[in-house]
C-alpha cells in the first residue's frame, strides 16, 4: 500500500509538472517561405519556442525537408510541412501568427524597392489566401474576434510597400483588422541596440546598474533603442535621443550611428556579395516578433515591440513605432516620444519616401 500511495504521489506530481509544462495555450504558428534562407533558420527558432504548439512550414518548393529535418527536434511543437499552392489552406488552418519570409531577397546595387515587381505579386496571393483561410469571422462576430482571425508578420520586402498591400487585400476581401497586421521592423532595432552599445562601450545583451545623483545603484533594463519610420534606407529612424543606457555620444557619432543602421541591410548585401540579404540576424529578429506577438495573445502584460503598423502618430496611414502588443494584436500604438533636433529633421525627410511607397502598393493591391 506504501509503494502503491508513493507511486501515486508520484503520479500526481509528475501530472502536476506535466500540467506546468503544458500550461501554455496551444497556439499554431505559419512561416511561408520557409525553405528560404530566412525561413530555415526561422523554422529552427520557432521549434525552440515553448510557446509554439504546432509549427506549420509552407514553401512552393523544398518544405518537406526542412519540415522533416526540424521535426526531430524533441521540442514541444509537431511540425508539419506542406508544399505548393494546393496545400496552402492546411497550412494556414487555425494559425494564430502566420511569418511571411517569402520572395526574393536583395543583390549587391539594389534597393528594397528594386524586389517590388517580385514581391507585391507574392505576397498579394499569399495574403488572398490568409483572408480566405484565415478569415476575421469578428467581422460580424466581434466577440470571436480574438480566436478567429491570425496576426500577420511581414518580413518579404519592401515592407513599406507589402504591409499596404496586404491591408487593401484584406480588406477586399473584408477581412481587414488592423489591429493584427504588422511590418516587421525588429531587424533595425536589434542593429541599432548593437552599434548604439559597440559605441557607448555597454554590454549589449546584460541588464546593467547606474548610479543616480544621490549615489543609490538603479536597475535600468537592457540596451534599448526604438527605431520608428519605415523598413528601408532614409525611412528607417532609430532615435539615440532615446537610448538606454544614455551616453553622451556626440553629434558625429549619432549620425554615423544613424547612417549604419539604415545601411545595416546594405552592409550585409555587399559582404554576401550576390549570395543574398540577411537571412540569420533575421531569423533572430522574426523569431523574437513572433515571440512577443504570442506573448501578447497570450496575455503577458506590457509587451512592447517597435513595428510598421496602421497609425496616427503621423499623417501617414502606415509607420513604424513602438506598438503594445495584447491579446487582440495591436492593443496600443505609442507616441513618438521627444525627439531631438535631427531626429525632427530625419522624420520630416523620410515622410515623402514613406509616403511614395505606401501609395505604390495599395495602387498595386488595387490594379492587379
Ligand atoms: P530566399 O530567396 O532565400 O527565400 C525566399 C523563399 O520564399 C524561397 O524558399 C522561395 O521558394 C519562397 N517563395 C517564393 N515565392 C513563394 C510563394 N509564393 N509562396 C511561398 N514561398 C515562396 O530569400 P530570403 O533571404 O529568405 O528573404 C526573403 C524576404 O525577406 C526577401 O523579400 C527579403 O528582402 C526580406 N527581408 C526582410 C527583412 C526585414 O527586416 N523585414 C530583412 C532581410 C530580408
Amino acid at each position: 500500500a506504501i509503494a502503491r500511495s508513493s507511486s501515486a504521489a508520484a503520479g500526481a506530481q509528475i501530472q502536476r509538472r506535466g500540467f506546468s509544462v503544458t500550461s501554455a495555450p496551444e497556439r499554431k504558428v505559419a512561416v511561408l517561405g520557409a525553405a528560404g534562407g530566412i525561413g530555415q533558420p526561422l523554422a529552427l527558432l520557432m521549434k525552440l519556442n515553448p510557446l509554439v504548439s504546432h509549427l506549420s512550414l509552407y514553401d512552393i518548393a523544398a518544405t518537406p525537408g526542412v519540415a522533416a529535418d526540424v521535426s526531430h527536434i524533441n521540442t514541444r511543437s509537431e511540425v508539419k510541412g506542406y508544399v505548393g499552392e494546393e496545400n496552402l489552406g492546411q497550412a494556414l488552418e487555425g494559425v494564430d501568427v502566420v511569418i511571411i519570409p517569402a520572395g526574393v531577397p536583395r543583390k549587391p546595387g539594389m534597393t528594397r524597392d528594386d524586389l517590388f515587381n517580385i514581391n507585391a505579386g507574392i505576397v498579394k496571393s499569399l495574403c488572398t489566401a490568409i483572408a480566405k483561410y484565415c478569415p476575421n469571422v469578428g467581422v460580424a462576430f466581434p466577440s470571436l474576434l480574438s480566436s478567429s482571425t491570425a496576426l500577420v508578420n511581414m518580413i518579404s520586402n519592401p515592407v513599406n510597400s507589402t504591409v499596404p498591400i496586404a491591408a487593401e487585400v484584406f480588406k477586399k476581401a473584408g477581412t481587414y483588422d488592423e489591429k493584427k497586421l504588422f511590418g516587421v521592423t525588429t531587424l533595425d532595432v536589434v542593429r541599432a541596440k548593437t552599434f548604439y552599445a559597440g559605441k557607448a562601450k555597454v554590454p549589449v545583451a546584460e541588464t546593467y546598474l547606474r548610479c543616480n545623483p544621490t549615489w543609490r545603484i538603479v536597475f535600468c533594463g537592457e540596451v534599448n533603442v526604438p527605431v520608428v519610420g519605415g523598413h528601408a534606407g532614409i525611412t528607417i529612424l532609430p532615435l539615440f535621443s532615446q537610448a538606454t543606457p544614455q551616453a553622451n555620444l556626440s553629434a558625429e557619432e549619432i549620425t554615423a550611428l544613424t547612417k549604419r543602421t539604415q545601411d545595416g541591410g546594405t552592409e550585409v548585401v555587399e559582404a554576401k556579395a550576390g549570395k543574398g540579404s540577411a537571412t540569420l540576424s533575421m531569423a533572430y529578429a522574426g523569431a523574437l516578433f513572433a515571440d512577443a506577438c504570442l506573448k501578447g495573445l497570450n496575455g503577458v502584460p506590457d509587451v512592447v515591440e517597435c513595428s510598421y503598423v496602421q497609425s496616427t502618430v503621423t499623417e501617414l496611414p502606415f509607420f513604424a513605432s513602438k506598438v503594445r502588443l495584447g491579446k487582440n494584436g495591436v492593443e496600443e500604438v505609442l507616441g513618438l516620444g521627444p525627439l531631438s533636433d535631427y531626429e525632427k529633421e530625419g522624420l520630416e525627410k523620410l515622410k515623402p519616401e514613406l509616403k511614395a511607397s505606401i501609395e505604390k502598393g495599395i495602387k498595386f493591391a488595387n490594379d492587379n
